[in-house]
């Protein structure tokens, strides 16, 4: 009998340390949980965490938690076909606007996401201190990152960029269905146009993207609004333009938080409680003619989102898009138009979300440039995929298996092999099987063709093919294979 368990025994126990056993002696780390020392913390966000595995001494092995960290993943080859069809998808979309790829580094400096307006973001850095000193955080987000590098390269690009880029975000986070302490974020941004027509190309792209997907405007929608309104609204009761970007962090909390709660923090930040009645009612709103009534036609709010929504009638996913004023986004360096996606079903958290942020770049110390984007996780897409039905049954994809039928032409096959992949054929060579078992293989795989090669066959310098999918059989000589 083996001395490893069973495969589906390590399977159907993974919040068990795993116990590769070499010998009974060998003892088993035990996992503690930690007292949670928050009030804010749930069993979903306590960490599980391991006693020191004892130390290797002579023939015995230290066992370990076979599981990622909390709230991270593996991607096994399954998992992974699936993230690179989503991902292709992302990239086909960004071909199709024209954007050009971009990429930074996950590990940021610190300073480049400090921010005092009091977002939740910033109290979920992954900071620490390199062995150099310096401060670091594993990024939470890219727009920092693509800012930072549109004032580096200065005057040496032409405006305006259309970027997009894929990459790893870390957020320590409370964890809830789609929402990981590290997710895959696709952003488009728009770097140097202050016309709303960069914010339509930006939710063209989304709608773009849900079609391939097959996703359908019944199953999500786009809310919109822009900071703009509570802007207008701050003004309306002379509240100081300093309190913008706390107010839209605290505002942005209503439907999290109570009513009651938003209120207080508003108060608390110096919002009148006549202002403060102001907002809440202007945030209901879900008809532009309605704000149009409150904040009267000459206001930029209006203007720009009656010209977003004339312009999403012309492209053709007006059905797509609602206005929102509830709208607001929890970053505090949006500026203007702001939107995300959600489930009709309201069974997830946002989609993808993005806006204006005409400003960021100034608090970085450059001058400003008007830029706008958005950034689309992978994670709650395929929760909405899964609940949908639409997840692609992705099977791998080789085209040729070639398979020595004896230990002396193993040599040969490597001939065999090597020519076939020089002409581009994705080829598996199989060695020490059974036929039987190849077969098999082949089927899992789905390979088209399974090259044998014999040694009768060979001596005349030919192998035999069997089409995999015709059943068809023939010899044929090697160098004609193709
Ligand atoms: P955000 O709304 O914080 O915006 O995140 C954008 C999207 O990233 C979310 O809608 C969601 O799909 C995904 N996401 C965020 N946090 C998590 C998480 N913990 N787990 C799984 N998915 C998550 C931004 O990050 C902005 N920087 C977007 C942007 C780009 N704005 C302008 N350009």
């Amino acid at each position: 009998m083996s001395a490893f368990p069973p495969l589906h025994h390590l399977l159907l126990r993974p919040r068990l340390p795993l116990s590769l056993r070499p010998s009974a002696a060998v003892p088993i780390r035990r996992l503690r949980l930690l007292p949670l020392s928050s009030s804010t913390a749930t069993q979903d966000n306590a960490d599980e965490v391991a006693e020191p595995p004892p130390p290797v001494t002579g023939t015995k092995m230290s066992v370990i938690d076979v599981n990622p960290p909390r709230g991270t993943r593996d991607f096994p080859p399954e998992d992974m076909r699936l993230r690179n069809w989503l991902f292709q998808n992302f990239r086909e979309v960004s071909r199709l606007l024209s954007f050009e790829e971009v990429d930074f580094p996950v590990l940021e400096s610190e300073a480049l996401f400090i921010r005092k307006a009091g977002e939740e973001i910033t109290q979920q850095l992954y900071n620490f201190e390199d062995k150099g000193g310096r401060r670091v955080v594993l990024r939470p987000e890219i727009t920092p990152s693509l800012a930072r590098l549109v004032i580096k390269q200065g005057k040496s690009v032409s405006f305006p960029l259309r970027w997009f880029a894929i990459g790893q975000c870390w957020r320590y986070e409370r964890m809830t269905r789609g929402r990981r302490r590290e997710h895959y974020q696709w952003n488009m941004d728009i770097i140097g146009v202050s016309k709303v027509r960069a914010e339509a190309e930006l939710i063209h792209a989304i709608v773009l993207l849900f079609e391939r997907l097959g996703v359908t405007s019944l199953d999500v929608g786009i809310r919109v609004s822009s900071r703009k309104v509570l802007q207008a609204v701050l003004q309306m009761y002379s509240i100081p333009e300093h309190l913008f970007m706390e107010v839209c962090v605290i505002v942005d909390k209503l439907g999290k938080i109570t009513r009651e709660e938003v209120e207080k923090e508003l108060m608390i930040a110096g919002v009148s409680l006549e202002a403060v009645k102001g907002i809440v009612e202007v945030l209901s709103l879900k008809s532009l003619s309605k704000l149009e009534e409150v904040l009267g036609s000459d206001g930029e709010a209006v203007a720009d989102l009656k010209r977003l929504f004339s312009l999403a009638e012309h492209y053709g996913y007006s059905k797509w898009i609602n206005f929102d004023a509830s709208v607001v986004r929890g970053l505090a360096y949006y500026t203007g138009i702001v939107f995300e996606a959600f489930d009709r079903e309201g069974k997830l958290r946002a989609i993808c979300g993005g806006g204006r942020y005409d400003r960021l770049l100034s608090t970085f110390g450059s001058d400003d440039i008007p830029a706008c984007g958005f950034g689309f996780g992978d994670a709650v897409i395929m929760e909405l995929l899964k609940e949908k039905g639409l997840v692609p049954d992705l099977a791998r994809q080789v085209e040729d298996i070639v398979f020595p039928l004896d230990v002396e032409l193993e040599g040969p096959a490597s001939k065999v092999v090597s020519s076939l992949r020089r002409k581009g054929r994705s080829v598996d060579l199989i060695e020490d099987k059974r036929l039987k078992w190849v077969f098999k293989h082949a089927e899992r795989i789905n390979a088209s063709r399974l090259v044998l090669v014999g040694n009768s066959e060979w001596q005349r310098g030919m192998v035999r093919v069997k089409n995999l999918s015709t059943r068809e059989e023939y010899e044929i000589k090697i160098d004609e294979l193709c």
